[in-house]
């Protein structure tokens, strides 16, 4: 398979405690691909992995053609890798203008930031309203999408989404899910989406992987876990 990202084989913990037993998993380029599994599965220890935040045991990191498995996050960001976490993000006493400028650290060339800038906030128009209230006194649904402004900044070509819809209220999921699916049109973006939440994710999400207690056990097209009538006897 012609992947933009290919894990292969991923162990992974904190100190001596091992979360992640042997993850594989492949998202192609313009996909948007589900990692789902209940509490504690070991989502988002394999997303910082795959972001350098945390150093991966065993396994391949193949990004775009490159073994990156041992790259600093940095170098990560730089190829084009970008994780947007779980928890929110975001710098409370900063305004919303101040925020994406420091989403943009990595872009080398300040005039491509200023013209990144302009884009972002087209993408997410509610940040463009808002660009001078400080960050802090953003709504959870709007922090969220802050968050996810500040990693657009950098240009990324692939996103790792830590649960966007956490927390937020049915109608602001939808929004948000809607906002993912079309950004990923018009950038270009490949996604791999975090999620606990089944019927989110296939909402946007054209292929399904299952975690359960650290172990990747079943990966299907979202039509045909849609197709499923239970899905809690998958976990
Ligand atoms: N910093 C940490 N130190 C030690 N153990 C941790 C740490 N962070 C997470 N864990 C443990 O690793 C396991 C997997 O956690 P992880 O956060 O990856 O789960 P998750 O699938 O993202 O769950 P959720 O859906 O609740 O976000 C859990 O047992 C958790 O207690
Ligand atoms: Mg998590």
């Amino acid at each position: 398979m012609d992947a933009l990202l290919a894990v292969e084989g991923l162990t992974t913990g904190y100190g001596r405690k091992q979360v992640v037993f042997g993850a594989s998993l492949a998202v192609r380029a313009g996909e948007v691909v589900a990692l789902i599994g209940h509490n504690g599965a070991g989502k988002t220890t394999t997303l910082k992995a795959l972001a350098g935040l945390l150093p991966a045991w065993q396994g391949r990191v193949v990004f775009d053609g490159a073994p990156v498995e041992r790259a600093s996050s940095a170098a990560r960001v730089r190829r084009g890798l970008a994780f947007v976490p779980q928890e929110h993000f975001v710098f409370a006493d900063l305004s919303v203008a101040e925020n994406l400028e420091l989403g943009a650290f990595s872009v080398a060339d300040r005039r491509l930031a200023a013209g990144r800038h302009e884009a972002v906030l087209t993408l997410l128009p509610v940040l463009a309203e808002r660009r001078r209230q400080l960050a802090g006194t953003l709504s959870g649904g709007e922090q969220r999408m802050l968050s996810l402004g500040m990693a657009l900044m950098m240009r990324p070509r692939l996103l790792l989404l830590d649960e966007p819809s956490l927390g937020l209220a049915p109608l602001l999921v939808e929004r948000i899910m809607e906002t993912i699916q079309d950004i990923v049109r018009r950038e270009r973006l490949t996604v791999l989406l975090v999620e606990q939440n089944i019927r989110h994710a296939l909402a946007i999400a054209a292929r399904v992987y299952v975690m359960r207690t650290g172990r990747v056990i079943l990966e299907e097209s979202g039509a045909a876990m849609a197709a499923r009538g239970e899905w809690w006897d998958l976990f």
